[in-house]
């Protein structure tokens, strides 16, 4: 992946950089979950997280995203040091536990997503465009004829795309995806995925996806990385059955 950013320049313009510096998570400081030495991620790259289910997946997602304070350290996230300062700009989370309104529509739920990504912005777009741009994002998740049904009418897979519809309308430079293509047939997941990516690679975001399924997680990202035994580690390769006897 190319960088136009110098090593040392850090944020620059729209790009997103995410920098964890000595970074300890969790909930608890007499039990920390994961620690983090050294990890920076860059606009334009993928990056998936694997490890055993409770190992700290979703919660270093939180943490990245500035819900979740960490135990020591700080974060820098698209220009933001978390936890003193808040995060600017748009940074879009599609949380394992989606977080929809669900008694309000599909377009509603997007209309969410929409606005908050163009609060952000610096031009004011009139709100016959962000609508636009909600209706666009509907219509890449495939649900355009699902947009004036509430969502608690739609299926686990369905409310998984209008999450993502949320945050695409969002026009985030960070992505996060906590399972996000979990209950997702297999046509209706590569169709997703494929328009996530589209977004990811036209827009120049960087995207970190939670992905259990370590194929799936290596199908689609640059970087594989994997928490084991409380670290970030990048993932070599699953042991052979040879290594498992030694
Ligand atoms: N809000 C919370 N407060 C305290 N402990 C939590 C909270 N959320 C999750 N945990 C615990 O933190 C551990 C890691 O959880 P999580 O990050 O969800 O793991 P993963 O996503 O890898 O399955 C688990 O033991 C879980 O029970
Ligand atoms: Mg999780």
């Amino acid at each position: 992946m190319v960088s136009l950013m110098n090593e040392d320049e850090g944020q620059q313009n729209d790009d997103c950089v995410v920098r964890l510096n000595g970074v300890v998570i969790g909930y608890d400081s007499n039990d920390p979950l994961v620690g983090v030495p050294d990890l920076t991620i860059r606009s334009g790259e993928i990056v998936a997280i694997t490890g055993a289910s409770g190992v700290g997946k979703t919660t270093l997602l939180r943490t990245i995203a500035g819900l979740v304070r960490p135990i020591s350290g700080t974060l820098q996230v698209c220009g933001a040091t978390l936890p003193a300062s808040p995060l600017r700009g748009t940074v879009g989370y599609i949380p394992q536990r989606l977080g929809l309104v669900r008694h309000a529509s599909v377009r509603h739920n997007v209309m969410l997503g929409a606005r908050a990504g163009h609060t952000q912005s610096l031009t004011i777009l009139p709100s016959s465009d962000v609508t636009q741009h909600a209706m666009d994002s509907i219509k890449r998740m495939g649900l355009s004829d699902k947009s004036n049904e509430p969502i608690r009418r739609l299926s686990g897979g369905q409310q998984r795309r209008v999450a993502t519809a949320r945050t695409l309308a969002q026009a985030p430079k960070l992505i996060m995806a906590d399972e996000f293509l979990s209950e997702l047939d297999d046509e209706t997941l590569s169709k997703v995925l494929s328009e996530v990516i589209d977004y990811v690679r036209t827009s120049g975001a960087a995207l970190i996806v939670v992905e259990h399924d370590v194929s799936r997680a290596k199908s689609m990202a640059d970087r594989l990385l994997v928490i084991d035994d409380g670290q970030v580690n990048p993932f070599l390769s699953e042991p052979t059955a040879l290594e498992v006897k030694s």
